[in-house]
This record gives C-alpha cells, sequence and structure tokens, in this order.
C-alpha cells in the first residue's frame, strides 16, 4: 500500500496519531478540537511547566474554560510530553510555534525551524506535517520542508508527496470571542502538492465543521497575512478618523455605529489605544519584509503601522489636556491604569498597548498602578517588564487616584463604582457610554 493510502485510512478510520506541537493559544483548543473528533493526540511543548498542568488536568489559558484541560487529562487518547524524540510516533504533525518579530521588525522563524529539524530527525514513511504558524508567503516549502528534509540525514531517500507529506492551515483562533471556537471557523488547508492537500483537509475535517482546501500552501499562507491586514488597514483607519472627528467636536464611536446600520459594503472597527495581540501589530511585517525581496513596497501596511503605533502617545497627549484642563498636572498624579490584557475578557498581555500607556506616563513623573483581575502580577512582555501588581477596583482604590486611564474593557470591571467613585476617567474604549450622563466632565474619551 502506498504512503498516501496508508495515512488515508488511518485518518478515515481515527486511528491516526496527531502530534501538536505547541500547546499555547492556538496549540491547545486545536489538540482539544482533534481529540474531541475521536483522534489519538500526543502534545509537544519544550515548557516543562505546561506539560505538567496538562498531566494533572490544570487550565493555564483560562478564557478556554476548565473543561479543555480536564477532558484531556482524564482521556487516555491524549499525552503531553517534553520528549521530541517521540515526535515519530505521531502519523500527523501540527506545528503552533510562535512567529515572532525579530529586533528590527524582521521576521523570526528560529521556532519554526527548529521544530522543523526536530521533526525531521525522527521522520519516516506515511507522515502528513502540517505548519500552522502565521508567515509570509513560501515559508512551508522553501523554509520548513528544507530544514526538516536536512535534518532527516536517517532517510535522505524519502520524496515529499509520495513518502510524506507537507502541507500549510492557518490558524483563525480569536481567544476571548465567545460566537467562534477551533470546530465552527472554517479552516484553510494548502498544501505543497495535492496529495499533501487531501491528507490535511481529511485530517481537520474530524474535527473542525467546515475545511475549505485551496490550490497551494502559498495561498493559505497568503490568506492568512490578507485577513490579519485587512484588520491592521481598518483599525489605523478608524484611528485616524478618531483624531480627526475628536478636533471637530464629533464622537467617533457613535459615527462608526451609526455607519453600521448600513447592511452592505461596511463592516465596524473600533477605535482604541494601540494595537496588541500576538497577530495584528506582528504578522503584517512578515509580507512587508518578504515583498523587499520581490522589490515591492507594501505602503498600506507601513501607514497602519505609523498609526497604530502613535495611538498611545495621542492618548496620552489628550489625557495630559484634560487634566491640565481641570488645574492638574501628569507629573506626580496618581494615575490608575485598567486592564493590561491586550483585548477584553483575557490574560493575554502580548503586545498590549497598556505596557506603553504605563511608560510614557511614567516617563511624564505619573505614579502608575494598575488593575486587571485576569492579569494579578505583571510579566515581561517583548520590549516590556513592569513587575507591577494588580490593585483591586474598589472604591476607595478608585479614590485614590487622579485620573482612572481605561485600556482595555474587560466585562468583570465595575463601571458604575468607576463612574461613582473617580474624579477623572479617560476611556480609550468606549466603556463608560451607560454613564455619561453621571460622569459629566469627569469622563473624557480618547
Ligand atoms: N494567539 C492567537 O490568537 C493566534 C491566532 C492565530 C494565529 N496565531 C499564530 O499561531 C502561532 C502560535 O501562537 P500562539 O498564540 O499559540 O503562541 P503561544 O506562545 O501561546 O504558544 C506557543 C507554544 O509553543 C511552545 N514552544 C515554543 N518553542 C517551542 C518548540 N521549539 N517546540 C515546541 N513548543 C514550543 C511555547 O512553550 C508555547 O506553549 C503563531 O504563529 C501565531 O502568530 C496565533
Amino acid at each position: 500500500m502506498s504512503a498516501f493510502k496508508a495515512l488515508k485510512t488511518k485518518i478515515e478510520s481515527a486511528s491516526a496519531v496527531v502530534g501538536v506541537v505547541g500547546l499555547g493559544y492556538v496549540g491547545l483548543p486545536l489538540a482539544h478540537t482533534l481529540h474531541r473528533g475521536g483522534l489519538p493526540v500526543l502534545g509537544f511543548d519544550v515548557d516543562e511547566k505546561k506539560v505538567a498542568m496538562l498531566a494533572r488536568g490544570e487550565n493555564y489559558l483560562k478564557h478556554l474554560g476548565a473543561e479543555v484541560t480536564t477532558d484531556l487529562s482524564e482521556s487516555d487518547r491524549f499525552e503531553a510530553t517534553t520528549d521530541f524524540t517521540r515526535l515519530g510516533e505521531a502519523d500527523v504533525v501540527i506545528v503552533c510555534v510562535p512567529t515572532p518579530l525579530g529586533r528590527h521588525q524582521e521576521p523570526d522563524l528560529s521556532y519554526v525551524l527548529v521544530t522543523a529539524d526536530m521533526i525531521g530527525r525522527t521522520l519516516r514513511a506515511g507522515q502528513l506535517v502540517v505548519l500552522e504558524s502565521t508567515t509570509y508567503p513560501g515559508t512551508t516549502r522553501d523554509d520548513f520542508l528544507p530544514a526538516m528534509r536536512a535534518a532527516a540525514t536517517h532517510a535522505p531517500h524519502l520524496k515529499p508527496g509520495e513518502d510524506f507529506f507537507v502541507a500549510f492551515s492557518p490558524e483563525r483562533e480569536d481567544p476571548g470571542r465567545k460566537s467562534h471556537s477551533t470546530q465552527t471557523i472554517p479552516k484553510l488547508v494548502g498544501g505543497i502538492d495535492d496529495a499533501s492537500t487531501e491528507l490535511a483537509t481529511l485530517v481537520y475535517r474530524r474535527g473542525v465543521d467546515q475545511v475549505v482546501p485551496v490550490s497551494t500552501a502559498e495561498v493559505a499562507e497568503a490568506a492568512k497575512l490578507l485577513e490579519n491586514i485587512f484588520r491592521a488597514v481598518n483599525i489605523a483607519l478608524v484611528n485616524e478618523m478618531k483624531l480627526v472627528l475628536t478636533e471637530m467636536g464629533v464622537d467617533v464611536w457613535e459615527v462608526v455605529r451609526a455607519a453600521s446600520t448600513k447592511p452592505f459594503g461596511y463592516m465596524p472597527f473600533f477605535p482604541g489605544p494601540g494595537l496588541g495581540g500576538h497577530c495584528i501589530p506582528i504578522d503584517p511585517f512578515y509580507l512587508t519584509w518578504k515583498a523587499r525581496e520581490v522589490g515591492k513596497p507594501t505602503r498600506f501596511i507601513e501607514l497602519a503601522g505609523e498609526i497604530n503605533t502613535q495611538m498611545p502617545h495621542y492618548v496620552i497627549e489628550r489625557m495630559t489636556r484634560a487634566m491640565n484642563d481641570r488645574g492638574r498636572a501628569v507629573k506626580g498624579a496618581k494615575v490608575l491604569v485598567l486592564g493590561l490584557a491586550y483585548k477584553p475578557d483575557v490574560d493575554d498581555t502580548r503586545e498590549s498597548p497598556s505596557f506603553e500607556l504605563i511608560e510614557l506616563l511614567r516617563r511624564r513623573g505619573a505614579q502608575v498602578e494598575y488593575s486587571d483581575p485576569l492579569v494579578p502580577v505583571s510579566y515581561p512582555v517583548r520590549k516590556h517588564d513592569l513587575q507591577m501588581t494588580s490593585v483591586d477596583l474598589t472604591p476607595e482604590n478608585i479614590r485614590r487616584f487622579d485620573a482612572v486611564l481605561v485600556s482595555t474593557n474587560h466585562s468583570a470591571f465595575d463601571y458604575g463604582a468607576l463612574a461613582e467613585h473617580a474624579r477623572l476617567v479617560i476611556d480609550t474604549r468606549d466603556a463608560l457610554r451607560p454613564f455619561e450622563g453621571l460622569m459629566g466632565d469627569r469622563l473624557v474619551r480618547a
């Protein structure tokens, strides 16, 4: 039997073992979804703490809910390990490791390439390897596959598309979004050849409701970047509208809601304090970098990046003005920043604009504290290490501060108490709208 047929039969009979490499925001829900689809799953991570917590059924990603880790830990079809020599046990290996930016905004493929090397060392006939980490078009075929083959010194005869199979399938996870899950978000799949596309499509169909095959890995890679660039550009557009409309005395949030009543040709994006998360501030620059190779500029992406990175500065400028108008200086003021996570109801602080806001306020001489029930202690991120601890949002605490800056609108915050007790609120998320009557000029949107 050919390697293709053998693997197809295993997938169809739910006996194909799936190895998920990288059990973070993307890999963990994916492992759970494919496990629920009936497949045996072997999870791999370099982080011993995560592997140990999974064995004990302890949840380290709160937004997923406790059942994800308990389902897995109680199952005899799931195991997590740090032992990468076991990659050969997996019939299908799915790679969900980080793809951050380097110091000069260049793609950092080191995690992907280290993983390709590990997979290559135990590569065998009948394996399918799928890359999920967001990256530029061409990575799977031109970077990932060669790295895997270079490491497969024990099996130089193995041919891609005949003996083993390689595909790309972008992750569209949106942590904290309740309306969709890994199972219900349609999944794109593009192989380096038709056989790889077909096998990868079959695997995902075991757990995902709708799988959409595309003609190549490059199409799948580029589609993911287009989705995220679309968001980055539209967020920049509405942030620019905020700057302009605020100067004109027009309420941008009301304008966006008004425009949203159009049933076609418009999609709402809301302004905020800047971009955050592991995707939108980072992924567009993967394309920018690759575009240089073909000598094409990515002007939209760079302009959006410029506008979005200016937003924390704008917010602090507006806050400074608001305090000045009330006869107060930022220097020496006690300021409480609400929300350290980059978006509501998640504990993820990667690239969060709150860090930038806190640093800018400190640089102006403010005494800054933060409150975030989901992030009780700040931990180091790419550019910042604040070493701070969250304060509770009690009426007594609110009254201690000269100003409160709403950076992230978690639903757990008591906005009523904030509206009643705060001396001044700078609201970047339009979270205090229901209390604007009560607050009067103690509320400033920024
Ligand atoms: N977080 C999101 O919402 C999201 C959405 C879509 C796509 N993505 C993309 O998915 C990929 C993963 O992102 P994430 O948010 O899950 O990251 P993450 O940091 O939450 O998880 C990555 C995991 O990989 C592990 N890891 C690091 N190096 C490893 C190695 N060499 N071998 C095995 N495990 C290793 C880490 O310990 C961590 O558990 C990235 O390319 C990202 O751009 C993320």
